[in-house]
């Protein structure tokens, strides 16, 4: 495998993800990974992020000095990329200092002149390059050359060839480095040799074995399922790793679509052999969010809740099954989920605990599994089609744990859930017979309780709610594009909403992107 040590970079999930697009095998680990646990790794290069401290502070992350010397004595090719290069320069000798003019954004890198780096195999002799450091080395570590700078840092990407280390100040990882693929690409395969036979099914295969090595043979493990791809295609996995052990949970809410429970049962149970069990709680939800407006107040209560009813549900299967051990979890979460939700050393602010990263409470007995941790939606789907799961359920949008409650700008009432059932679903009719399903991130209607709009049907005034439509286009969920639906098919949902929808007498559509919207309203 390619190894990557994290050094807390927002971009570093982006790393392995070129990696893994190369059909090379990489792991994300911690940049304080001990000797002992890297030894143990069978290694073909790695590479070191980039992150948010400064090489030279204290308290600055630093990779352990044993861990040079296995990567010496192996041989084993490292490329340092932003702080990962700083990082070489640190250890080997060179100097890093704040830079007087911080370089966030698109530059133009030159080679020194000469230069035969095999990293730059296939460039031309100037580059556009995307930055994003406010320090620079300010001189080269022993044994290492420059091969390119720009107008504001002469040491842009360094190397050595006898110790076999390369160090890069900008990110090759980020689509905005339009050569940073083929950069990447000379390093893994080029230098480090790396073999391109990796594929999903692999991921699959790993991570059923690795799961069957964790969970004992009387242990079992209890799962959400919401209908969304993700904990669809983690349920999935769970089902071929231990079968029947595996329990996934459809809780039902009061806030899921219209048939939802219905729609989801039949398809993870007669369709993927799921053993699927449906809990109908929508009285003890609704109940405790009456009166609840405050957005990350509901994430809490239905977070908390759904835990409350995962433990029960676990009791009761231990009770049901002798000698069952029920004290895993498993869950969907997704590299975007971790790095929006937790502040993880680096810079990413928390912007919305997302309920099934951030509210799971201290006392929760249950250890977590989290098979797509390291996975981005469109990689998940890849998962799906290669486990051969329905494409219905592979291309289905994701849908939020708190589900209607976060898209319900209110109180979560029983009205409100019910006038927001109905208006999704017509909205989600009408994309799925236009075709635009399929080319939309996700869709979805948001109901304004608190706004009442004036209306005319018949010769009668109306006073009612409003109603918004969002459909983005994304592919990571990090960032998206409001979907340019064209009008007619704006036309049709909003007559039919208006029509059908007893309460909602105006739709608007939301021209928002991310960022600096979110997808969801809450
Ligand atoms: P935002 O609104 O943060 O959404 O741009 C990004 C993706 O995350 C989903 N989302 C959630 N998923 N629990 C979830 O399971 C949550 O609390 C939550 N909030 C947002 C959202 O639907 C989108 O796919």
């Amino acid at each position: 495998q390619v190894a990557i040590l994290d050094f807390g970079s927002q971009y570093t999930h982006l790393i392995a993800r070129r990696v893994r697009e190369m059909n090379v095998y990489s792991e994300l680990h911690d940049c304080l990974i001990t000797p002992g646990e890297l030894s143990n790794i069978n290694l073909v290069g790695v590479i070191l992020s980039g992150g948010p401290n400064s090489v030279y502070e204290d308290g600055a992350p630093h990779v352990d000095a044993g861990i040079w010397k296995i990567l010496k004595d192996k041989g084993v090719p490292v490329l340092g990329i932003c702080y990962g290069m700083q990082e070489l320069a640190h250890v080997f000798g060179g100097s890093v200092a704040p830079c007087d003019r911080r370089e966030y954004g698109k530059a133009s890198a030159r080679r020194s002149s000469g230069c035969t780096s095999k990293l730059f195999d296939g460039l031309p002799e100037e580059f556009d390059v995307w930055m994003s450091h406010g320090d620079k080395l300010t001189s080269v570590p022993s044994g290492f050359r420059a091969v390119a700078g720009t107008s504001n840092a002469s040491y842009v990407a360094i190397e050595n060839l006898e110790s076999r280390m390369w160090g890069l100040q900008f990110h090759p990882e980020v689509t905005h480095s339009p050569y940073g693929p083929i950069v990447l690409k000379n390093f893994v395969v080029g230098i480090c040799g790396a073999r391109q036979d990796w594929v999903m099914t692999d991921y699959a295969n790993d991570f059923i074995e690795e799961v069957r090595a964790k969970v004992g043979p009387t242990d079992h493990v209890i799962g959400a399922v919401s209908g969304g791809v993700d904990s669809t295609v983690a349920a999935v996995l769970m089902t071929r790793a231990i079968g029947d052990r595996f329990h996934a949970i459809l809780v039902d809410n009061g806030c899921l679509r219209k048939d939802e429970a219905n729609q989801v049962l039949h398809r993870m149970k007669d369709d993927c052999g799921v053993n699927l069990r449906c809990v109908s709680a929508s009285s003890r939800f609704l109940d405790l969010l009456a009166g609840v407006t405050d957005p990350e107040t509901k994430r809490k209560i239905i977070g908390g809740t759904f835990i409350e009813i995962f433990q029960e549900e676990a009791t009761k299967i231990e009770e049901e099954i002798y000698p069952a051990r029920c004290e895993w979890l498993l869950q969907g979460t997704l590299y975007p989920d971790v790095i929006e939700s937790v502040s993880h050393k680096g810079p990413s602010a928390t912007i919305k605990t997302h309920h099934n990263v951030g509210g799971l409470p201290d006392t929760m007995k249950l250890k977590l599994i989290e098979p797509l941790r390291e996975l981005f939606k469109d990689e998940v789907r890849e998962l799906g089609m290669a486990l051969g799961i329905d494409e219905a359920s592979v291309w289905r949008h994701p849908f939020p744990g708190p589900g209607l409650a976060i898209r319900i700008m209110g109180e979560v009432t029983p009205e409100n859930v019910r006038m927001l059932q109905e208006a999704d679903a017509i909205v989600i009719d009408e994309l799925v017979t236009s075709g635009h399903y399929r080319k939309i991130g996700q869709a979805f209607v948001v109901l304004l309780p608190t706004v009442k709009s004036v209306g005319v049907m018949g010769d009668g005034r109306t006073y009612e709610n409003v109603a918004v439509v969002r459909c983005v286009e994304t592919t990571d969920y990090m960032t998206a594009n409001f979907y340019e639906l064209p009008y007619a098919i704006l036309g049709n949902m909003s007559s039919r909403v208006i029509n059908e929808v007893r309460g909602i007498n105006r739709l608007c559509y939301d021209i928002s992107s991310k960022p600096p919207a979110t997808i969801e309203w809450e």
